[in-house]
């Protein structure tokens, strides 16, 4: 039994999405969630930025004591994950495009990816695709100016519905029967994707295999915290308060949020 908490990070608001999934699945572990909205978007800086940023926020978690670290974030997780592994003596349980449901599920052999440019040039996400997409083909898409959007509270409005138009059209044209969403901030375009997609056409994103993940990594280490009350909910942003208390608001369960410069 361990009752350190579990960290999280992302760029910024995103990565609720899969702090909601490990909240879900482990509602019993305390948690410290970082978002770095003040440096968002990752997505489009250089990989050696990346790293330094997501260096500083596994940093801030080990000093509060994190007994592991999740990296909710693909463009994070593609450009950094190696070196924080072979870095710091926790374990790490990082997030990438989920190609392999989506490439084993496809009957019309062809699937799209949304993701950020600092996911789709990783080395990374190049190796998982050639891995799990033999015989389909990857139809890739920057979600440029997406990022932005969401941590400005605009998920759903006319601005993002104008920009996923313009970037499902080579996918639909294409014929694509899966959408990968290969960001953590993507979850959240979900009723605007829904309405601009057709029916047949499956979204896939990994945050219900991230927080399995979690779970069965505390599991073999024999951290899971077995306290009988639900665990604390702490997050930190070094931005707008209000921004990342709007995307809690679904939460049942009382929790913390705080400005923090880091
Ligand atoms: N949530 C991050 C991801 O999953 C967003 C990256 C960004 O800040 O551009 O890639």
């Amino acid at each position: 039994m361990d009752k350190r908490p579990i960290g999280i990070f992302d760029s910024g608001v995103g990565g609720t999405s899969i702090w909601k999934e490990i909240h879900k699945l482990l509602p019993r572990e305390n948690t410290i969630y970082l978002a770095d909205s003040k440096n968002a978007p990752y997505g489009s800086k250089s990989a050696k930025d990346i790293l330094r940023l997501s260096i500083k926020n596994t940093e801030l978690l080990l000093r509060k004591e994190c007994k592991l670290i999740v990296v909710a974030c693909n463009t994070a997780t593609t450009n950094a994950i190696d070196h924080l592994r072979n870095t710091y003596d926790v374990p790490f349980i990082g997030i990438e495009p989920a190609i392999k449901p989506a490439a084993l599920g496809s009957k019309s052999k062809t699937v799209g990816v949304l993701a950020t440019k600092g996911t789709l040039s990783s080395q990374l996400f190049h190796s998982t695709s050639e891995n799990h997409a033999h015989g389909i083909s990857v139809v890739e898409q920057e979600g440029v100016g997406l990022v932005p959007l969401i941590e400005e509270g605009k998920a759903v409005s006319p601005e993002t519905e104008a920009l996923l138009t313009q970037y499902l059209e080579p996918m639909l044209n294409a014929d694509i029967d899966h959408l990968v969403l290969g960001c953590t901030h993507y979850p959240y375009l979900i009723p605007v994707l829904r309405k601009l997609l057709p029916e047949h056409v499956k979204i896939i994103d990994s945050g219900e295999a991230v927080a399995r993940q979690t779970k069965a990594v505390l599991d073999k280490n024999e951290a899971l915290n077995d306290a009988l009350e639900n665990g604390k909910g702490t997050f930190y942003t070094n931005a707008d308060l209000t921004v990342l208390q709007s995307f809690l608001w679904d939460v049942k369960t009382a929790v913390k949020v705080s400005y923090l410069d880091f």
